[in-house]
């Protein structure tokens, strides 16, 4: 029997701190899950809360759990990449927040996705069940360089290559269809001392091109940009280097004031300064809330100010 996890929002209090700048205002949280860190933004203000999530049944459990709130609550079923077009239909021209807390939530991994080794399942992995590509499509069907590329690109495993030939040999025999097959597969390559490791960087590889999680966190953070208002805050919770990365390097591509060649002398650039970063360093939990929370343990959040109105 699996075990049901009740969904505990991250780094709450630290999400607050860098992302509640006025009582009033639109905030959009793209990636609203059960509704944990909405709710405290409601709670702690009067503004409006337009919540993303790409799971139809996630939205169904979030809007249940808001409903209190009326009117100062709108969740779409939507990808938070397409935030700017979003925010446009429903006539919104600028918001004062925008959050992101990424990956799967607990709910998801309860409901048999095929997102964990730790069950045996079917390997699914789509947050999005109206999508066409699951993992098992992935393993099926592609080369074995792509594979490979797959696992090494999104999971930076250095044994990429051997475990792609691997599952090769494997779906010569038959489909791989369930999360088991494919631990079975990893674990006839892999020895015991880094075997979790690897189980873990396989899936967060699948998972990742699954769901196009790096494209939709590049998209959504440059649509994000042009909807904050002056004084808006971006915070990003991360579980993951590679996700980090983008943040970051988001956050400080946005933050140089020029970018021209230092022999240059006279900027020609025309590059600004958009915004201000606030966490010069990544804000990690503390211990007590991974003991409450162990899915908080690898959480990064950064946060940047906009300071400065583009046309
Ligand atoms: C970690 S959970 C969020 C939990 C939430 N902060 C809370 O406190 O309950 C991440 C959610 O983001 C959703 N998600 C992932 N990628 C998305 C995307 N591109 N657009 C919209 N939602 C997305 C997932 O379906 C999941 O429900």
């Amino acid at each position: 029997m699996m075990e049901k996890t009740f969904h505990i929002p991250v780094l709450l209090e630290e999400t607050m701190k860098y992302l509640i700048t006025r009582n009033d205002g639109i905030y959009v949280d793209g990636t609203i899950g059960a509704g944990g860190h909405s709710e405290e933004i409601l709670k702690r203000t009067n503004a409006k809360v337009i919540g993303f999530d790409i799971d139809p049944k996630i939205v169904k459990i979030a809007q249940e759990r808001l409903k209190n709130y009326g009117d100062r609550v709108l969740i779409l079923n939507r990808n938070y990449a397409s935030v700017k077009e979003s925010l446009k239909e429903l006539g919104i021209e600028k918001i004062s927040g925008f959050l992101l807390d990424l990956g799967v939530s607990s709910y998801q991994l309860d409901q048999g996705g095929g997102f964990s080794y730790r069950f045996d399942e079917k390997l699914d992995m789509r947050m999005d069940r109206s999508s066409d590509l699951t993992a098992s499509d992935i393993l099926n069907e592609s080369s074995e360089k792509e594979i490979a590329d797959i696992i090494f690109k999104f999971g930076e495993e250095p044994k990429a290559k051997i475990i792609a030939r691997e599952i090769i040999r494997y779906r010569q025999r038959k489909r791989i269809e369930t999360t088991g097959e494919l631990v079975k597969i990893i674990d006839k390559v892999v020895g015991k001392k880094y075997r979790l490791k690897v189980l873990a960087r396989v899936f967060q590889s699948l998972r990742i091109a699954v769901n196009k999680e790096l494209d939709n966190l590049k998209m959504g953070l440059e649509s994000a940009i042009d909807v904050l208002e002056k004084g808006g805050r971006i915070v990003v919770i991360s579980y993951h280097s590679l996700e980090d990365r983008i943040v970051k390097n988001f956050f400080k591509s946005n933050e140089k004031k020029c970018i021209c060649p230092p022999d240059v002398g006279e900027c020609k650039c025309g590059k600004v300064q958009v915004v201000k970063i606030l966490t010069k360093k990544p804000i990690t939990p503390k211990e007590d809330e991974i003991s409450l929370n162990p899915r908080a343990r690898s959480a990064k959040l950064r946060a940047c100010e906009k300071i400065l109105e583009l046309e």
